[in-house]
């Protein structure tokens, strides 16, 4: 079993509780999204251009490391446009037959989102393209010799689609997109915002030093930003009068054993872990991966975004290593040389 950790940013799809907490903290508009300025910039303008036209805004593709809005935006998108939203994803349309019964039941306008999208099998994806290029859908009914295609009508809808990884999405799918952009991390002030923002429609009282430190800690992520308040405010309730400050914020942070930057012992691990074995040089994921006992995936998905975001790790055309930045955090020394070049 996958160990849980306070910092992953994916959605722990079994807490109900945490899934609830997270659509009430969902922002309903541009005003209320903080962040992600350029982002809602082109969106805005896409938005009122189609409006004026009478048109579905055009397909939209949002990739980046988990826990950073993107089904939250597609919520938004979908508002601002006063459409619609189906949310699903890649893993849940097993066959081309489960997403022609969701395109046939949209109307006009509607937005499809699909997360994790680099994840739909080839055959669905087929069936896709023709939908997202001319509005229809093509099937084939019957079986053996008897077997015939007919092409649907489908309405005038909008795929939004979610990724971690731009790469892993086949060309012909990616230019079916006509807005592809990236989501970006956040800046702490955006995080303490967000925090305030949570904190409020929570009704818990947190002090803007708490909420500044709590900003630095949570991997400008804002799901780990909500998280960790609502671990805070937990530890507030219970070891203290429910108000959280900067003792209540740090102890509680220090139990969870999350350091001044935000990693977690899954990170000291996996950096203390590349060190003792290649000091600086180069390491293929693949052996990070086997250092560690993750998933290269879980690597690539969630400890290196925010590893590289800080200048901990970097890529270089052999690998990834760990820079002087990164030794210096977990208290080792940095030898210009390249070293220690162990054997696992
Ligand atoms: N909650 C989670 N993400 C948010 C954001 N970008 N703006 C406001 N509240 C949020």
């Amino acid at each position: 079993m996958a160990i849980e950790r306070i910092i992953d940013a994916s959605v722990s799809s079994d807490d109900v509780d945490e899934q609830k907490i997270e659509i009430t903290l969902r922002p309903q508009s541009f005003n209320e999204y903080i962040g992600q300025d350029r982002l809602k910039n082109n969106l805005k303008l896409a938005i009122d251009a189609a409006k004026k036209r009478g048109e579905p805004i055009d397909h939209v593709l949002l990739y980046g490391p988990p826990g950073l809005g993107k089904t939250t935006m597609a919520t938004v998108i979908a508002n601002e446009m006063g459409k619609n939203i189906r949310i699903t994803a890649g893993p849940a349309i097993e066959r081309a037959g489960d997403l022609a019964s969701i395109l046939t039941n949209l109307s006009d306008g509607d937005i499809l989102f699909i997360d994790e999208i680099h994840r739909l099998g080839r055959s669905v994806e087929e069936v896709l393209y023709g939908a997202m290029e001319d509005f229809k859908l093509d099937i084939m009914i019957g079986k053996g010799p008897a077997a015939r295609s007919v092409r649907l009508d489908l309405p005038k809808f909008t795929v939004i689609g979610a990724t971690t990884r731009t790469g892993a999405l086949t060309a012909p799918l990616r230019d079916r997109f006509g807005i592809i952009h990236r989501l970006e991390f956040y800046t702490p002030d955006e995080i303490a915002r967000i925090i305030k923002r949570a904190s409020n429609i929570l009704s818990s009282k947190i002090d803007t030093k708490a909420a500044e430190i709590l900003s630095t800690r949570a991997r400008l992520t804002p799901r780990i930003a909500n998280r960790l308040l609502k671990r805070v405010r937990d530890y507030a309730d219970v070891n203290g009068d429910g108000i959280i400050d900067v003792p209540t914020t740090t102890a509680a942070l220090n139990l969870l054993e999350i350091d001044e930057l935000g990693l977690d012992p899954g990170d000291r691990n996996l950096l203390n872990r590349i060190i003792d074995n290649y000091g600086n040089n180069p390491v293929g994921l693949n052996t990070i991966a086997a250092l560690t006992g993750d998933e290269a995936t879980t690597i690539e998905d969630f400890y290196e975004p925010y590893l590289l975001q800080i200048g901990f790790i970097e890529r270089t055309p052999r690998g990834r290593r760990v820079t002087a930045k990164g030794h210096k955090h977990v208290g080792k020394t940095y030898n210009k040389e390249g070293n220690q070049q162990k054997l696992v």
